[in-house]
């Protein structure tokens, strides 16, 4: 049996610079046809020419294939109208971190003071430039994200022309203010519709499914899944693929991230598979994104079938999730 993706998105995606950009790029070059690329590099991506020449670099890195990097910016309440209407199309989206609140995210907002944010979120909301949030409160962090839906409510009230992304959420919380605001959207990630917190944490200590945010309770998933697996148009798949080198994870003081890229759409099928949905996958995985950011991916069709993908155990020095296990899809081809 085989399954047709057209033009598969990741709409959260990091690649790091340097040695990693180059491991890590084809991976999701090789079988999407587009992401959204992550700002958070040190130091963050934060001016235009920085951003152009972090594109350069993906582009080159990507080897030839069809791939488009939607590129953003990290939000700095500094930027007004003129200095983001300058970038055109080469910007996608704006992404706001909290301040020290993941990897790389020091010099984010503090405080959440929203008079401060205005002057930049209004000139966004005029440009039509989405904004995506990391939600998370610094409260105890099992109730971090669920904290932050009233920022996200406030978000959405005061700029009813800003497109949010809740991005990578983990709650029933978040997917119930999805449909409580016309101006609120999410993404959701590979490894929150398939662990909780006792995956991470109930046995042994697995450093290599530790992310931000946390993995949450049963409930949560499920609250995850129904949206993912029924392709609510307001949610669309975003990897927060994140690697770390094998010594950053398995040390005192864990990184935070999975690393998904490669086995990505191979899983999603399984799962989607397994749950009589897969006739909402082109939708989770493309579509949504589409529709949602305005975008028109090149065309790159991929056929996946159900013969075994066997998971290396690393790519390069990131070691994968899955890693020497097996997932019962793999990619078949590729036509661009
Ligand atoms: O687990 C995570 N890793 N969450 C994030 O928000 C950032 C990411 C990273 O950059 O490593
Ligand atoms: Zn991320």
């Amino acid at each position: 049996m085989t399954i047709e993706l057209n033009s598969p998105l990741d709409m959260h995606l990091h690649l790091r610079d340097k040695e990693m950009l180059s491991v890590v790029a084809p991976l999701t070059s090789h079988s999407f046809a587009g992401a959204l690329i992550m700002p958070n590099l040190i130091p963050p991506v934060d001016t235009k020419e920085a951003l152009l020449a972090y594109r350069d670099r993906i582009l080159d890195a990507t080897q030839g294939d069809i791939f488009k990097p939607y590129m953003t910016l990290f939000f700095r309440d500094s930027y007004d109208y003129d200095f983001l209407k300058n970038f055109g199309n080469e910007l996608t989206a704006i992404k706001l971190y909290p301040a020290g609140i993941t990897t790389n995210s020091e010099s984010g907002v503090s405080g959440f003071d929203i008079k401060k944010l205005a002057p930049t979120l209004e000139a966004m909301s005029e440009l039509g430039l989405p904004l995506c949030i990391h939600g998370e409160t610094n409260g105890f962090v099992m109730d971090r994200e669920a904290e932050f839906v009233p920022i996200y409510t406030k978000l959405a009230t005061a700029f009813p022309k800003l497109k949010i992304m809740m991005e990578h959420i983990t709650t029933k919380e978040s997917v119930d203010a999805l449909d409580k605001h016309e101006n609120l959207y999410a993404t959701i990630t590979l490894h929150h519709l398939l662990i909780t917190l006792d995956d991470v944490a109930g046995g042994m200590l697995r450093p290599h499914l530790f992310c931000k945010p946390i993995a949450k309770r049963p409930i949560d998933r499920e609250a995850l899944l129904n949206v993912a697996l029924n392709a609510h148009p307001k949610v669309m798949f975003g990897s927060d693929s994140a690697p770390h080198p094998k010594h950053a994870k398995e040390s005192c003081g864990c990184a935070a991230g999975v690393f998904t890229a490669p086995l990505a759409l191979a899983k999603l099928t399984e799962i989607f598979m397994e749950r009589s949905s897969v006739a909402n996958l082109q939708k989770f995985v493309s579509d949504n994104a589409r529709e949602i950011y305005g975008i028109t991916p090149p065309v790159k069709k991929v056929v996946l079938e159900d013969t075994p993908m066997n998971v290396p155990l690393n790519y390069g020095e990131v070691v994968p999730m899955y890693a020497g296990e097996s997932i019962s899809w793999s990619i078949k081809t590729i036509e661009k």
